[in-house]
């Protein structure tokens, strides 16, 4: 994780640096930093804590400079303290890193008996010493890093400037995204190409072992060996949405609320494209697919595990479902036909990019479903799908989470029609119930007062447990995930009919449960479970739909009741008051809803 933000201009360009720092944030907030070139020497100035205190720290101690370099960090190795913070630096070289060095304590041991003198607990300072002993040996910077970057092992995108050298500084990538840009008389580099769209039209995404040379108004780019290639030059396409909060507390809540309009535009894209014969764009090759492998981590797996039910019960096709960490090492049997659906907000988690890394290798073919479509992920599938969220800036997914769970609706219908095996009026039934999804979410969102009051209670829960059967398994277990990483309260989901296998034992009197139960066909058995808690003194509060508000009723139980939508869909609208318990819960306990503790919106280790 990590954000790198750099340039080298003829003007000075700290401020730029720390707006596109900001843009970076979501990338890490651990501390943050900047290290310039004034006079041929290297300046730094660092804080712990979110780029506002360095901020700060730049009102005391201004910093003006040309060249520069800066980083917001997310700890891996070592605390998250000033000493910590990049830049990295010698006397001869500063270096800002995104990635790991895996084999950064036998590098350190060598460079220690030589005699380097490490300030900081990171592996990314020996990157730093590694250049340094190359520079001190008379090598120019390029040719220093063509003989560091071998030696790590690893991911890195690095931004280094090096003392003497002004107005240039050096890039390099292997594993990590970096994106470089030109505009007018300066040049810039990113962690990610959006963050480059404040200040340039067009840039470079460099692909792994290239290495770049930055100078005002000039780009350079170089494989590896140091031969100089003609970069590949694209436009900054920005995924849209203002950075604003708007009315809005938080873009977190900024984001919920978004979610009717997004899912309105998409369904509208959606109903021309099919009846434009274009079908084809919401599923690329896995219409053709005789299997489904979905891969993903965190909210977005969560997304595919929902979807596992249209996929098979609308698209018809089977779908063994992996998580990206988990991925590689199981290693699983991929069977002939099988089609690779890798999803993903950001386009760049590591442990899904590593998945889709090997897909490749063993020659299945990759769909990805991606937010961002300046990622690597988009870059590297062979074909890709979009979300269609816009911009999500809170690191919890939520509005990403309905847009990928439309989306994955969508690429159900998609199939079944381009197979073929559904009648017209089977199709339109499809198209019509889903139509309905929009309005519904419009409604789930006017029930915040009644979130608000559960998600008070649930801020003092020691834990909260969800349950779900179905299709809404998957959102017991988002839920749950929502609520511990906004509120830091220790949630788990099950599958409601495992409850008496074990998770049954942690109920005392009064844990809340939160109960996903619209009225399909597991409704029942659902409620036999509610019965199970109930007679162990837990406290349920059912969220599910008109009917379901009904029985609740009748039972005397708390209840949040979405509008009716076809029992297919539900989990599209029944995610919004779960989306809605997580954050009122975390604004009950004064968290910081838009940057949780310890987490990163954009996952880029494993
Ligand atoms: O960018 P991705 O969708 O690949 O990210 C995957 C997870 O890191 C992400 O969904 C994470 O679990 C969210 N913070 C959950 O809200």
């Amino acid at each position: 994780m990590c954000g790198i933000f750099g340039a080298s201009a003829v003007d000075n360009v700290i401020p730029q640096l720390m707006t596109g720092l900001g843009d970076l944030e979501y990338r890490g907030y651990d501390s943050a930093g900047l290290g310039a070139l004034k006079n041929g020497r290297i300046v730094r100035r660092r804080a712990q804590g979110p780029l506002a205190s360095l901020a700060q720290l730049l009102e005391t101690e201004p910093l003006s400079a040309g060249t520069a370099i800066g980083h917001t960090r997310w700890a891996t190795h070592g605390e998250p303290r000033r000493h910590n913070a990049h830049p990295h630096a010698t006397a001869r070289v500063a270096v800002v890193h995104n990635g790991i060095v895996e084999n950064h304590a036998e590098l350190r041991a060598e460079l220690e008996a030589k005699g380097a003198q490490f300030r900081s607990d990171t592996d990314s300072e020996v990157v730093a010493w590694l250049l340094d002993r190359e520079l001190a040996g008379g090598a120019p910077p390029l040719r220093a890093l063509r003989r560091v970057l071998p030696r790590l092992r690893g991911s890195y995108a690095l931004g280094i400037v090096c003392a003497g050298y002004d107005e240039r500084v050096f890039a390099a990538r292997r594993g990590s995204p970096l994106a470089v840009a030109r505009a007018g008389r300066a040049a810039w580099l990113a962690s990610d190409a959006e963050a480059l769209g404040r200040v340039a039209h067009e840039m470079v995404l460099l692909e792994d072992g290239q290495l770049a040379e930055l100078r005002p108004g000039k780009v350079r780019v170089f494989e590896e060996s140091l031969q100089e290639i003609e970069p590949c030059w694209r436009r900054i396409e920005t995924s849209g949405g203002v950075l604003d909060r708007g009315q809005h507390a938080t873009f977190t809540h900024k984001e919920i609320y978004e979610q009717p309009e997004i899912l309105e535009q998409a369904l509208a894209e959606f109903r021309a494209d099919l009846a434009a014969g274009r079908a084809a764009r919401w599923c690329g090759p896995l219409w053709r697919a005789k299997r489904i492998v979905a891969v993903a981590c965190g909210t977005s797996y969560y997304a595919a595990q929902t979807a596992r039910t249209w996929l098979e019960r609308v698209a018809q096709i089977p779908v063994d479902l992996e998580l990206g960490s988990e991925f590689q090492t199981r290693q699983p049997i991929l069977a002939e036909g099988t089609v690779a659906l890798l999803v993903s907000q950001s386009g760049e988690t590591a442990d899904t990019l590593a998945a889709l890394r090997y897909l490749r290798s063993r020659e299945v073919p990759t769909v990805a479903l991606v937010n961002v479509h300046a990622s690597t992920m988009a870059m590297e599938a062979d074909a890709v799908l979009s979300c269609r969220a816009g911009r999500e800036v809170g690191v919890a997914s939520t509005k990403a989470f309905t847009a990928q769970l439309f989306a994955l609706a969508a690429a159900s219908i998609a199939i079944r029609k381009l197979r073929g095996n559904a009648s017209p009026t089977e199709l339109d039934e499809l198209l019509a119930t889903l139509s309905r999804v929009p309005d519904a979410v419009r409604g789930a969102i006017e029930l915040e007062d009644s979130c608000a009051s559960v998600g008070r209670k649930l801020a003092k829960a020691q834990q909260v447990i969800y349950l779900g059967r179905g299709a809404s398994y998957p959102l017991a277990l988002e839920g749950a995930l929502k609520l511990k990483e906004l509120s830091y309260v220790h949630a788990e989901g099950f599958a409601a009919g495992e409850l008496k296998h074990g998770p049954l034992a942690l109920i005392e009197r009064g844990t809340p449960v939160i109960v996903v139960a619209p009225s399909d066909a597991t409704f029942n058995k659902t409620l036999s479970n509610v019965r199970e808690v109930i007679a162990r003194g837990g406290e349920p509060v059912l969220v599910g739909d008109p009917h379901t508000a009904s029985i609740a009723k009748r039972d005397g139980l708390p209840c949040i009741a979405t509008p009716a939508i076809d029992s297919l869909w539900a989990p599209l609208v029944m995610a919004v008051p779960l989306q809605m318990l997580a954050y009122h819960a975390a604004c009950e306990g004064d968290r910081d809803v838009d940057r949780p503790r310890n987490l990163a919106k954009s996952v880029t280790v494993e």
